[in-house]
């Protein structure tokens, strides 16, 4: 190895060396400076000859332009680890997902709701929304329930101090059957003229979903609670045409024809004859159990002399179902008080 390739090497080793860009300008004036070793070979050539010179000033410029290329490599690899000590100290974690604004979503029981007036909107059923704080007459008195009935002590509720314009009090509604007074009343007002001319009147096919109250706490009751009230009446709606309307409510509802639905006789004060409707699954968890979904029956002379009908030429149906209930058994919920809670980790799944 000649003087030329041991100065090579040594500057190799000393850029190598440095360990910042200052350091490595410190080592490079060691070498290509002023002062530095290539610098004082070219000085020393002033003493050879003319041929000599030509020789070692190309061995001389040739190793001066080896160690700029060594010079260069290491300032490259030099930037490039402060580039990536740089990157490391910032540790940007690119993967960390954004934050979200939580997107909201239905309550399971409001979906029930949305579900069964899609479903009997389509077979042309209205929609009535009535009061929850309600006059006595509506809830009791005028669906054939006196103020000394013993049905009303199954009904136990809050009551207020306030005065219904006939006297008698408010309270929580106990079930949504008031508003089969309600909606009847207005609807006959509407057609008050051709009832009076003697002619036929539309027919009265409504539900009227919503809140309803109760003293009563467990697993399957809760103090606030939900129905869905129906009525329809006419001059020639029967029992037959109650079961088909159950019979496709309940297929489209659960969205299955395996369905079986059987009436049992029972005792409401505004209906006569009255029936609980129980259904049963063909297949699936519940397979042949009865699940009792809604009471029903016929409505009562009395309540239709209440709705300004004559009980001789209308007659019809009546029904009132648990959407709360609906709910349990569409998503397999066994609580009831889960919806009630508000306990987001639970009511989100159903978004
Ligand atoms: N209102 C009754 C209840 O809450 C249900 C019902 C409604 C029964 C309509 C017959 C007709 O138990």
């Amino acid at each position: 190895m000649n003087d030329l390739d041991q100065l090579v090497g040594a500057a190799q080793a000393d850029f190598a060396a440095a360990a910042t860009p200052a350091e490595l300008e410190n080592a490079k004036a060691r070498y290509l400076g002023k002062a530095g070793q290539v610098t004082e070979l070219l000085k020393g050539m002033a003493a050879l000859s003319h041929e000599e010179k030509k020789t070692r000033g190309a061995e001389i410029n040739q190793t001066k332009q080896r160690i700029e290329a060594l010079l260069t490599a290491r300032r490259q690899a030099l930037a490039e680890a402060e580039m990536q000590a740089h990157l490391k100290a910032e540790a940007l974690d690119v993967t960390l997902p954004g934050r979200q604004h939580g997107v909201g979503g239905l309550h399971p029981v409001s979906r029930t709701l949305e579900r069964i007036e899609a479903i009997f909107g389509s077979m042309g059923f209205e929609v009535a929304d009535g009061p929850e704080i309600e006059e006595d007459w509506f809830n009791f008195t005028a669906l054939n329930t006196p103020a000394d009935h013993p049905a009303r002590s199954m009904h136990d509720t809050f009551y207020a101090d306030t005065k219904a314009p006939d006297g008698s009090g408010h309270l929580l509604r106990t079930h949504t059957s008031p508003m089969q007074v309600r909606h009847a009343v207005q609807h006959v007002k509407r057609h008050a003229a051709a009832l009076a001319a003697g002619q036929a009147m539309p027919e009265i096919r409504v539900i009227a979903p919503g809140r309803t109250y109760r003293v009563d706490s467990d697993a399957t009751h809760s103090p606030m609670f939900h129905q869905c009230e129906g009525l329809w009446i006419g001059e020639n709606v029967s029992f037959k045409d109650l079961k088909s309307v159950f019979a496709d409510f309940f297929r489209n509802f659960f969205e299955t024809d395996d369905l079986e639905i059987r009436f049992r006789p029972s005792f409401f004060p505004f209906t006569e004859p009255s029936a609980e409707v129980d259904i049963a699954f063909a297949s699936g968890p519940l397979k042949g159990r009865w699940l009792e979904v809604a009471g029903s029956g016929q409505v009562h002379p009395n309540v239709v002399r209440n709705f300004g009908l004559d009980p001789e030429r209308y007659i019809g149906f009546a029904f009132g179902m648990g959407p709360d209930r609906l709910t349990m058994l569409r998503y397999g919920v066994n609580d009831l008080r889960l919806f009630f809670d508000g306990d987001l980790r639970f009511l989100s799944q159903f978004k």
